[in-house]
């Protein structure tokens, strides 16, 4: 038999000028291991952990966010992640599905100042749109959006009124609307890279709305409004878009009915930010896992399910579930689900297993037994938290759990989340490599002979 181990854990990688070699692994060859007649445990991760690469995961995620780039749901470029990560487990020898499904209307838009400068912004779903030339007017100042913020004088113009002070964005809208703005730019009141997300919660207004940073609200108060000029906001709706799942599948060689595993990672991002963390990362765990769990026999069904419109509110996901039957989600035992797991940040020391009531599963079991025998370097900790794809798979009666770096105690996230600073330069191939070493074994202790 070869030996693979000495290759792959001598491999220096190169990531933005900083030079290092992954951490060395617990236990010993994998040879000796593999030759045990009834072998333990450990021997069985030794299988898996020994060949999880961490150059080939941080590769993935370049090709992800610097060749790709932002991912935004109904793109292009989520589209071409898809075809990527099509041509990456078809590279492995699955055979590949892809699901696509219809997205609701996406809004898109830009923003000028009579001066010509280009503002930065982000139009929430539920935003009205403009004609085609846009709507040019004067800016009124609507302090944070409250009724009494508003007088006769915003009739007719573009309300800019700051986030905060506790009422939801789209209050602040209709308050807007109600007092005859035309349109509303709401600006942040913390400084954040890339414009604000005022998501309206599923709700319509008739007038466009953007978001933008807070030095831009800053700037367009000071030179705007206060001198009288005008910006022209320009927002249409995007029809008919389309986004999609990439699902690859491995069967045991005998029988049928087998239990079914579910991995998955979406692949989409968020507007102006590559998606490093979120969710290249997971993405990248994801297709390694494929790649090294092809060779092994297993008497449960593996899926792996690559996820797009996560970002728009689990569109993919949920589309996913939508389309097992109640046959096929009673044969579910397990959803693995890796969201933003390789960020360097580093107070985001845990590894926390998000599920959504809180409690252990046989998700959170499997990869605590697994971290306890490889020697996992990182706090597990089970947490209560939705917010991704692991919600569709437990509203599907499935259980289910978010693999996700965040600093213990706090459970605070990586500050480059959403922003455009979320790049590869703030992903660590260890990070990687250890999340893959993790749930590689746990789901293999599942799904093994
Ligand atoms: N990658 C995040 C996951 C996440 C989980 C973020 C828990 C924060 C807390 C995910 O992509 C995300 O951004 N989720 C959205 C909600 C989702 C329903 C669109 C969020 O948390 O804003
Ligand atoms: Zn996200």
């Amino acid at each position: 038999m070869k030996k693979r181990s000495a290759v792959l854990f001598s491999t220096i990688l190169v990531t933005s000028g900083l030079y290092f070699a992954p951490a060395p692994l617990p236990g010993q060859s994998v040879d000796a291991a593999q030759t045990e007649v009834n072998p333990s445990s450990k021997a069985f991760d030794q299988k898996v952990i020994a060949r999880i690469n961490a150059e080939r995961m941080y590769q993935d995620v370049y090709h992800l966010t610097e060749t790709i780039g932002p991912r935004v749901t109904g793109t292009e470029e989520e589209q071409q992640a898809a075809e990527y990560i099509k041509q990456v487990l078809a590279s492995y020898g699955y055979k590949v599905e892809t699901q696509e499904f219809s997205i609701p209307d996406k809004m898109v838009g830009d923003l000028h100042t009579s001066d010509q400068q280009e503002v930065l912004v982000n139009i929430p779903a539920g935003s009205g749109d403009t004609p085609a030339a846009g709507i040019t007017a004067q800016v009124f100042d609507g302090g944070f959006g409250r009724e009494a913020d508003f007088t006769a004088e915003a009739a007719g113009k573009i309300a800019l009124i700051s986030r905060g002070e506790g009422l939801a964005f789209k209050q602040k809208v209709d308050n807007a609307l109600a007092a005859g703005a035309i349109g509303v730019l709401i600006y942040n009141n913390v400084d954040q890279p890339g414009p604000l997300n005022p998501s309206l919660g599923g709700g319509e207004v008739a007038i466009p709305v953007g978001g933008i940073t807070k030095e831009s609200g800053e700037v367009l108060l000071k030179d705007i409004v206060a001198q009288n000029k005008t910006i022209t906001l320009n927002v249409k709706r995007i029809a008919n878009a389309k986004s999609q799942n990439i699902v690859a599948t491995r069967k045991p060689q005998k029988g049928k009915d087998h239990e079914i595993v579910h991995v998955s990672a979406h692949f989409d991002s968020v507007p102006f930010a590559k998606g490093a963390s979120d969710n290249a990362s997971g993405t990248a765990v994801a297709l390694e896992l494929a790649r090294v769990l092809k060779s092994y026999p297993i008497d449960k069904e593996l899926r792996f399910v690559f996820v797009g419109a996560e970002e728009i509110g689990l569109v993919g996901s949920q589309h996913y579930v939508s389309q097992l039957s109640e046959e096929e989600i009673g044969r579910s035992i397990a959803n693995f689900n890796m969201d933003m797991v390789g960020t360097s940040w580093e107070n985001a020391t845990a590894i926390y297993m998000n599920t959504l009531d809180g409690k252990a599963n046989i998700v959170t079991e499997a990869a605590q037994a697994a971290a306890e025998r490889i020697g996992t370097p990182s706090e597990l900790i089970v947490y209560q938290r939705g917010a991704s794809d692991h919600v569709s798979f437990y509203d599907a009666g499935i259980p289910a759990v978010n693999f996700i770096r965040r600093e213990p105690g706090t459970a605070a996230l990586e500050p480059y989340y959403h922003t455009p600073l979320d790049t590869i330069e703030h992903v660590s191939a260890e990070r990687l490599k250890e999340v893959g070493d993790l749930v590689g074994a746990a789901v293999y202790s599942v799904v093994r002979k």
